[in-house]
């Protein structure tokens, strides 16, 4: 295999391990795709673990336990071994290290629902997944570092390892509304349509991943940050750093190849929306380069469509 793709997951809430949704299904045939694919291992950054000052560390628990996933039946994950990948994780580590983080090994690390939920859901047979190794966020947030983070993963998909970011491409809890999930555990209602400023940052972020590759789409990720609805669509900056990480992954020259798409999409609790995305695709070695076209900017097509008016 030449290169492997790279995902960003919006886990969204806990419910997303048990309730039947087109994202849920879209991570079994992500999954799917990685097993066919004989992916060497998967590295993947969640967002409930980061860590403080300038530090980075990465999970080298040889049995790591999960925490507990509420509002879901505890049967969906008791039982799902994690596969943790020591060797790969001490690899990670050097490299990091190499390109001036202060990166170390966490050996008591337990797996958190923003990582094995979406695992369960790519890899139900336990015994299938392949290893993984997880990478802590850095607590000050800072998007340039999360993105030279994922940069400096992007060599192992040229092994066969799969990059996996999973946070929330809209993921404000404090404006989401819970009233159904603690009665019924019941997230997917929508019983009202989602706030203005929440519906234009979810275009945004879409128009950012299918209209951008490459280094720009590092970029166009980063700015969005400063779009005027960010705050809106993100409380706190912790489950976008994973975006960033994916972005960093598949930002370089060579993805200007690959289209970004959005490949499915949940929406729980009003606000929260779970966008899933995949940058890239798997390429197999000797394969021709197709002819792509090249990215649709905005402006451009604005310019061409002045164009055709004016003519
Ligand atoms: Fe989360």
């Amino acid at each position: 295999m030449e290169l492997t793709p790279v995902h960003f997951f919006s886990h969204g809430s806990t419910r997303m391990l048990e309730a039947e949704t087109e994202s849920g299904d879209y991570w079994t045939k992500c999954g799917e795709e990685a097993l066919a694919h004989n992916v060497k291992g998967v590295v993947i950054m969640g967002a409930h673990w980061a860590c403080l000052n300038d530090k980075i560390e990465v999970a080298t628990n040889p049995k790591p336990l999960k925490s507990a996933c509420p509002f879901v039946n505890p049967a969906l994950y008791k039982d799902w071994v994690p596969n943790p990948d020591l060797k790969t994780a001490e690899r990670c580590i050097s490299m990091l290290n190499a390109e001036g983080f202060k990166a170390s090994a966490n050996p008591n690390f337990d797996w958190i629902h923003d990582t094995f939920m979406v695992l369960i859901r790519m890899f139900p047979d336990f015994k299938k997944c392949p290893p993984v190794t997880i990478i802590s966020m850095n607590a000050r947030y800072d998007p340039y570092y999360h993105i030279k983070v994922g940069a400096v993963m992007r060599p192992l998909r040229k092994e066969g390892y799969l990059i996996v970011g999973t946070g929330g491409a809209i993921h404000n809890l404090y404006r989401n509304r819970w009233t159904e999930m603690l009665l019924y555990r019941e997230s997917l209602g929508q019983e009202t349509p989602p706030e203005d400023g929440i519906m234009n940052f979810r275009q945004a972020v879409e128009d950012v991943v299918s209209k951008n590759r490459g280094p720009a789409l590092r970029k166009a990720m980063i700015r969005l940050m400063q779009h005027p609805k960010y705050r809106e669509a993100q409380a706190t900056d912790d489950h976008w750093m994973p975006a960033l990480f994916a972005a960093g992954a598949a930002g370089d020259w060579e993805d200007e190849k690959y289209s970004n798409v959005l490949g499915a999409e949940t929406w729980e609790l009003t606000n929260m929306c779970n966008s899933q995305f995949t940058f890239g695709r798997y390429v197999e070695k000797g394969e021709k380069e197709r002819h792509l076209s090249k990215p649709t900017l905005g402006m451009e097509n604005m310019t061409s469509r002045i164009g055709m008016v004016s003519a």
